[in-house]
Order: C-alpha cells, then sequence, then structure tokens
C-alpha cells in the first residue's frame, strides 16, 4: 500500500504520470465521474484549512465517492486524549483512504504505520505540505509547458511556510532550476535546505528585497507570513506587511512571469493585481482538485484508465 507523505515518494516520472491523469482529469471530467462509487474518502484536518480539505472533498465528490471527517481536533476524540495511531485503526474500519492535517510534524507519517488504507499528509506543522506541491507542480506544468529551466522566487515566510519547504525539495530533481529566496532575515529558509541546495549544486540566492530580483524572474511563488507559527504577536505585526505586491511592482516583472499562491492571502498580494493575467493564484486552486482526483484513483488504484499510475 502507498501513502503520500512527501513530494519526494513519487518519482519525476510518476509525477508526469499524475499530471497527465489530472490533465485527462480536466479535459474529460465526465468520464471519471463514477470512478470511485462505492469508495469513501475521511478528511481528518487537526488543524484549519478551507482549501486542502475542501478540495479533497470536492475531488472526491467529482469521482462519485463519499466522504467523512472532521474539520477541527475540538470535534474529534483528540479532545478527549485519542492517540493519532489509534484514531487511524478506526478510521481505516470506516474509510478506504484518509487525508490528514495536523499541526505536529510527522503525525501524519505515525498515522500512515498503523494504517491499513492510505494515508496522505495534508499538511504537517511548519514541515511538508506534499499536495500542495502537487498543486503548484501540475499549475506549472499546465500554463509553462515544463517543469525545467526556471528562476523561481519564493517570498515572505521561508521559515515557516511548509508549502515553500515542499516545493523546493520537489524542485531540486528537475534541471536548471535556480531560486531567488525573498525573506526579511527573521523568516529565512531553513538552514537544512540551503545545506541541501548547497550539497547538490543547486543555484540559489537569498535577498531582502523584491524590487531588486523582479525583473530576474519567471516565477513568483508569494506566501503569508504564518501567524499561527509565531512565538509572540509583536514579531508577526512587525513583519506581517513586509511584501505587498502590487500593480507598481508588477510592471518590472517579465511579460510572460507567473504568479502563485498556496493561499489564504492576507495582504501580501494587493486586489488590483488580481486583474491580471500572471497572477494565476486561483487557477491553481483549481489546479489542486484535480491533482487530488488524481491522487486518490492512483493510490485507490481504481482507475481503470492505461493512463492511471498503477
Ligand atoms: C497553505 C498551508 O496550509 O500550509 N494553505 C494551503 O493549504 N493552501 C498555506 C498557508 O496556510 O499559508
Amino acid at each position: 500500500m502507498r501513502h503520500l507523505m512527501s513530494p519526494l515518494d513519487f518519482t519525476p516520472q510518476e509525477l508526469d504520470r499524475l499530471f497527465d491523469l489530472a490533465n485527462d482529469i480536466e479535459r474529460n471530467p465526465a468520464e471519471y465521474a463514477h470512478a470511485c462509487e462505492g469508495k469513501i474518502l475521511a478528511t481528518c484536518f487537526y488543524e484549519p484549512s478551507t482549501r486542502t480539505r475542501l478540495s479533497f472533498e470536492s475531488a472526491m465528490t467529482r469521482l462519485g465517492g463519499s466522504v467523512i471527517g472532521f474539520a477541527d481536533a475540538a470535534s474529534s476524540s483528540a479532545s478527549k486524549g485519542e492517540s493519532v495511531s489509534d484514531t487511524i485503526r478506526i478510521i481505516s474500519c470506516y474509510a478506504d483512504i484518509c487525508a490528514m492535517r495536523h499541526p505536529k510534524e510527522g503525525a501524519p507519517m505515525v498515522a500512515a504505520e498503523k494504517s491499513d488504507i492510505p494515508v496522505i499528509n495534508a499538511g504537517d506543522g511548519g514541515h511538508q505540505h506534499p499536495t500542495q506541491t502537487l498543486t503548484d507542480l501540475l499549475t506549472i506544468r499546465s500554463l509553462k509547458g515544463r517543469l525545467e529551466n526556471f528562476t523561481i522566487g519564493l517570498c515572505g515566510d521561508l521559515k515557516f511556510g511548509r508549502t515553500v519547504h515542499s516545493l523546493i525539495k520537489a524542485l531540486v530533481r528537475y534541471d536548471n532550476i535556480r531560486f531567488i529566496f525573498i525573506s526579511p532575515e527573521e523568516l529565512r529558509v531553513p538552514d537544512y535546505i540551503t545545506e541541501m541546495l548547497k550539497e547538490k549544486g543547486i543555484a540559489f540566492e537569498e535577498v531582502i528585497r523584491l524590487e531588486n530580483v523582479m525583473p530576474n524572474l519567471d516565477l513568483l511563488y508569494m506566501t503569508r507570513v504564518q501567524k499561527e507559527r509565531f512565538f509572540n504577536e509583536e514579531d508577526y505585526v512587525r513583519l506581517k506587511d513586509f511584501y505587498i505586491l502590487n500593480t507598481d511592482k508588477m510592471t518590472l516583472a517579465k511579460e510572460d512571469m507567473l504568479i502563485l499562491h498556496p493561499l489564504p492571502r492576507v495582504n501580501e498580494i494587493s486586489v488590483e493585481v488580481d486583474s491580471d493575467p500572471r497572477a494565476v493564484y486561483f487557477k491553481q486552486a483549481k489546479y489542486g482538485v484535480y491533482v487530488r482526483m488524481a491522487l486518490i484513483l492512483t493510490l485507490l488504484k481504481t482507475a481503470e484508465r492505461k493512463d492511471a499510475l498503477c
């Protein structure tokens, strides 16, 4: 049985097949409308979420399956002291596949070890967010036609942003990717990531001012400052509006640069930027449903089409 804990759990070739399947679902949704009939997805969310949980639920519903679950720890037996290991054993009796989000790094992995059904890490603390990475990669591949030869700027909270950590890990496997990390000093990308890039000989630079590097970027990945992971409110308030992408700054960007954002947005992108054709973050959310449909099909091995992974 296969779980998804990290974006590296799939080889680049497997990812290509997953993305081909997602693109096929996008073109021919009716062909997949009954693919998961009789199957149940459990969404176990111990941390707030709008997009990830609802996109999983939408994905399973669009495949003809059903969904059960809880949206916060307070309404689950975690509030009575039940362990994640016990909860997943019970969920395994009720569902065929589980998407789990947890504030503690590694919790979905603990669940996967005890589970009889595939477990998908839907975000664990500040660590990883592999299905957001699948969403990001599918968006880039679908709109740019490739996953190689890019200069990508990642901007905002690079310290606590799990989507950033997962995306960097996934992108290093593609040729000729150059990273520009744009953050205030306090929110720099963790050392383990820069060490990994140095070891692999991958080009990266760290800067503070977005304007200075804007003209060099093929992709700009904006992120919000992760309020919930700060130890004190004062630091959050000081850093939360450090970057605000507006139409003035967009004049410095390439004509075909894409702006991505995992969302939710707070203030880091002005709403006036939304109408710029380079702003693709709402399209990105749509790709999130297609890729989760492809993932559910793949992990459940219910895809009958020959282009499915398993
Ligand atoms: C992200 C997350 O939960 O890490 N949201 C999401 O799943 N799209 C990003 C964030 O919360 O800033």
